[in-house]
């Protein structure tokens, strides 16, 4: 196969280079196509453009394959722990024991947040949207270490990546104590990750709190589903943000406000609210309708993905957590479940979804597992958020570290009025 592409554009031929990944499409790189032929390239949502180049994370939507630096995540999330995927994303191999114990010793002790950040969460509401506080909390971090905001010295990027895989569990749990009025609960470092996030969000200083292994355990799977997703539009936006320079924290809350969407990192909130307006099997033939009518802006929540057009691999994983989880908390009848079974054996054999190739994805069970976990629906999206804390910085220091790294500056089909003369006011 050439790896040359022939364009024809104004009767004058131009050939355009053709990468190779690893695996994967080809990629026709077109950086030099403006200065050869004075024309832009246009394609909204990115739907065919690589955005960069990357080692990190490789997605095959067709056959719904997820690696990360080439572990399949089925395999990680069965064999381990989280903190070793965050190892993973960073430095591109899995942790030896030296490095494993070296890597959870610095997380464990940067977990907690300057006294004085406390102050801030006095600011807000108590009914804000953790979500709103994740963005605001996260981006002051800038203000509170400034011994690690300079993105050209490696060493303050190291300290500043681990100190937000450490303390995004303890700005993410405050958000939810401040929200239900409760005392903040400090980290405890004889914890592992995810058993010292759920005792900072559901133990109270008046009695004992027994972290449950089992449920700890899926938590920790849940964080790992979430870990990176290649160039996702949260991840897109870190890059494009810190692509002018700006300090890590401040891109890290750029990454949040874009992942609050609902078409992104807050479908896990809307699909459970969707599956309890649902409410019982009987009705799923009418949302399903909905979901198909042109006219409706109604769409089935946790269902389809731009790259998946497959069963999404994260999804199959949070299914089965789910039903661990449940089995653990002796919840024998979720009536949310039986719904959000018949709802994906209904759509999965409708013609629409199947022609689209609509296939449940990753947030269709997580909000019924995060449910069971005892999390509110408004935290759904913080715990998505603190667990691709590490996939966006992994690919900011990718970014950073990468010589061709210039700012991002997309260009535009302008269809808007050519110049024209400004017009006095009482001539219009
Ligand atoms: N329900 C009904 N129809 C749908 C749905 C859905 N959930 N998703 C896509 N379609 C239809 C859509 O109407 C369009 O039909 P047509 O070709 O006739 O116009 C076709 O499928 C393609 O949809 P699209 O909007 O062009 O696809 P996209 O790649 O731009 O959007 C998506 C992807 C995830 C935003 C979309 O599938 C969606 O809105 N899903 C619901 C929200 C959701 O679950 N998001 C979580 C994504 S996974 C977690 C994450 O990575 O953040």
């Amino acid at each position: 196969m050439s790896d040359k592409a022939t364009l024809t554009y104004n009767g004058q031929q131009f050939e355009l280079n053709v990468r190779k990944g690893t695996i994967g499409p080809d990629v026709i790189d077109i950086s030099s196509l403006y200065a050869q032929t004075g024309a832009f390239t246009l394609d909204p949502g990115f739907t065919s453009t690589a955005s960069c180049e990357s080692t990190i994370t490789y997605i095959d939507g067709e056959a719904g394959i997820l690696l990360h630096r080439g572990y399949p995540i089925d395999q990680l999330a069965e064999h381990g722990h989280y903190l070793e995927t965050c190892y993973l994303l960073l430095y591109g191999e899995l942790p030896n024991e030296a490095q494993r114990q070296e890597f959870e010793d610095a997380i464990t002790n940067h977990t907690m947040i300057h006294e004085q950040m406390q102050k801030l969460f006095a600011g807000f509401r108590r009914d804000a949207h953790p979500m709103a506080i994740m963005v605001g909390v996260v981006g002051a971090l800038s203000a509170f270490y400034h011994d690690s905001t300079d993105i050209n010295d490696p060493q303050q990027r190291e300290i500043a990546s681990r100190r937000m895989i450490a303390k995004l569990p303890t700005i993410a749990a405050m958000a939810y104590k401040y929200s239900i009025g409760q005392p903040f609960v400090y980290p405890r470092n004889d914890l592992d990750y995810a058993s010292n996030f759920l005792q900072m969000c559901f133990a109270v200083p008046s009695e004992e709190y027994k972290v449950n292994p089992i449920l700890a355990r899926a938590l920790d799977r849940i964080f790992i589903l979430h870990a990176d997703h290649e160039q996702n539009a949260s991840t897109s936006t870190v890059r494009l943000a810190s692509s002018s320079g700006a300090n890590p924290f401040a891109c890290i809350a750029a990454g949040i406000a874009c992942l609050w969407g609902p078409a992104h990192g807050g479908a896990n909130e809307a699909a459970l609210s969707m599956l309890a307006e649902i409410g019982t099997p009987d009705r799923i033939p009418e949302f399903i309708e909905r979901a198909k009518d042109k006219n409706d802006p109604f769409r089935l929540m946790g269902f389809g993905h731009r790259v998946y057009k497959n069963y999404d691999p994260r999804a199959k994983i949070m299914q089965k957590t789910c039903h661990e989880v449940l089995n653990e908390l002796g919840i024998k009848d979720d009536p949310l479940l039986d719904v959000a079974h018949e709802l994906e054996r209904v759509a999965l054999s409708d013609p629409y979804f199947v022609e689209k190739k609509l296939y449940p994805n990753i947030d269709f069970y997580s909000g019924i597992t995060l449910r069971a976990l005892g999390f509110p629906v408004e935290m759904f999206t913080v715990l998505f958020a603190l667990a691709r804390t590490v996939g966006w910085i992994s690919q900011w220091r990718e970014m950073i570290e990468d010589p061709s790294q210039r700012i991002g500056r997309p260009r535009q089909l302008y269809t808007g009025e050519a110049q024209r003369e400004y017009v006095m006011p009482e001539d219009r």
